[in-house]
């Protein structure tokens, strides 16, 4: 804090009456010492103090939407330097919250109900973070803090996998429109218009420029050109329109591909051409969410917020997807039974790396990010992919066992308890913001 003795902080006036400035310097000084020390004793950093309120003895597995609207507060019981996205599955009888009948927008492949999946107790979990709570997904709430705004996933199956469960969870309210401006599968616009809502779904695998260069290649996915330095304008076009991406991206590595950069070929993963060095999928990977991210922070107009989802684990066991590998599981990991580790470990790392350069960047240019680190509660449920109930038995489909995409409804339910969670969060930083510039107008007017 800087009142130098003698310099009147409010301007001349002062000198007129020097008690009223004493009385006057007094209370500025006991405002401004008790804003520098309210952050110190509420961890929450200046957080409305209504986020401080006991709410730990309710329950938040059992759903009431009006009572829940009511309270219309964001509750972090405890858990005030809480990590949401560190914690354990525990049972929830309650759900799931909707059903494929109540639900049109699952996809088929993840429509496993529909293709005789036996068991269900893979439904009845819910997240709970060590230290706090998180609340179950609210779909009221949800739409009235969306209210005139925009979402877009941009990303691949498993982005458009989350959309849907998103839908159908925000079904209980309100079924959206679809306002697609192409019979194009994969870009899909969805409007919400009692809140004038809308949802986007922006195809890239890849998230960089690419093109198929052969349909078989060697493990008969395709064989990929990506031009690891070129944006995918298809959605970096697209982009400025929105207040939220949600951007992810992972499984379409592991095909072959030939990368390119500077219109030159300069490796390659798996794609067994003579000369072509092997660079690994981690290149690719990495460059990709490189170029992602420059695009959004190239894009002046852009003034949402990023949410990179992180790398969702597939669950293959006993064999690669190709080589009759299967997820059978019936139950969660607990935390203490698997780690991230192998290629899992790998791509996690990359984007945090990435998403955090990028973070830096982007704070030179307004450009707001937030991490979305899903990847260890999904680390932890083997028993949430498809499996073979993706399909018919007889049906020929390239993933025949679906340890990949998840079973709706599912875990992946869960990504929207964070997405509405850190919507929330938004709230909070904002008033946070708003304190901060107040107390910097006092300390520098
Ligand atoms: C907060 O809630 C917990 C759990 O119900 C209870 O044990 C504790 O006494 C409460 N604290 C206050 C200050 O109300
Ligand atoms: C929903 O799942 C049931 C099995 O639980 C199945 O019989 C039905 O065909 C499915 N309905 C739709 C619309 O997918
Ligand atoms: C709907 O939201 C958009 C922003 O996403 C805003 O520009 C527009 O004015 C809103 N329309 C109405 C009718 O409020
Ligand atoms: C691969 O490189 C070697 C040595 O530089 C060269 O002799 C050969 O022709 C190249 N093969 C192809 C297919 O380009
Ligand atoms: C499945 O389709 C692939 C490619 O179309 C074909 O090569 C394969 O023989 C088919 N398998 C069966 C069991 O029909």
């Amino acid at each position: 804090m800087k009142l130098h003795a003698g310099e009147p902080p409010l301007g001349g006036r002062s000198h007129a009456q020097p008690k009223t400035t004493k009385i006057v310097l007094i209370i500025i000084f006991v405002t401004l010492v008790l804003l520098t020390i309210i952050p110190v004793f509420y961890p929450l950093l200046g957080y409305p103090l209504y986020l401080l309120r006991n709410s730990s003895s309710k329950p938040s597995s059992t759903y009431d939407s009006d009572q829940e609207l009511q309270a219309a507060s964001i509750r972090i019981s405890e858990g005030e330097n809480c990590d949401i996205f560190s914690g354990e599955w525990v049972p929830n009888h309650d759900a799931p919250y909707y059903t494929n009948t109540t639900c049109w927008a699952i996809h088929e492949h993840q429509n496993c109900m529909k293709y005789g999946r036996p068991d269900t107790e893979f439904m009845k979990w819910k997240w709970k973070p060590d230290g706090c709570e998180l609340p179950v997904f609210n779909p009221a709430q949800f739409l009235e803090i969306v209210r005139d705004k925009s979402l877009a996933f941009v990303g691949d199956s498993v982005g458009r996998n989350q959309m849907q469960s998103l839908i159908c969870l925000l079904s209980r309210v309100e079924y959206p429109l679809d306002v697609s401006y192409t019979a194009d599968e994969k870009f899909k616009r969805w409007k919400y218009t009692t809140y004038n809502f809308t949802i986007a779904y922006l195809w890239t695998p890849h998230l960089v420029k690419s093109k198929e260069r052969e349909a078989n290649g060697p493990t008969q996915t395709g064989l990929f050109n990506l031009y690891l330095d070129e944006y995918d304008e298809e959605w970096t076009a697209q982009i400025e329109e929105f207040d939220y991406l949600i951007i992810s991206g992972g499984h379409w590595f592991y095909r072959p591909s030939v990368f390119y950069e500077n219109h030159q070929v300069v490796g390659c993963h798996f794609c067994l051409i003579q000369n072509v060095t092997d660079l690994t999928k981690f290149y690719g990977y990495r460059k990709a969410f490189r170029t992602a991210f420059r695009a959004i922070n190239s894009l002046e107009n852009f003034k949402g917020i990023t949410f990179l989802r992180t790398f969702a684990p597939p669950h293959f066991e006993n064999g690669l997807w190709n080589q009759g590998g299967n997820c059978v599981r019936k139950k969660p990991f607990r935390s203490s039974e698997t780690v991230l580790d192998g290629d899992n470990l790998e791509l996690y790392m990359i984007q945090i790396e990435e998403f955090r350069t990028a973070e830096r960047e982007g704070r030179k240019k307004g450009k707001r990010y937030r991490l979305m680190d899903t990847t260890q509660a999904t680390l932890l449920r083997p028993d949430g992919h498809p499996s073979r109930y993706g399909h018919w038995p007889h049906e020929n489909v390239t993933l025949y066992n679906d340890c990949v995409h998840w079973c709706l409804p599912g875990p992946i339910d869960t990504w929207n308890d964070f997405l509405l969670q850190m919507l929330k969060m938004e709230g909070v930083r904002s008033y946070q913001e708003r304190l901060y510039s107040v107390d910097r107008k006092m300390r520098f007017e």
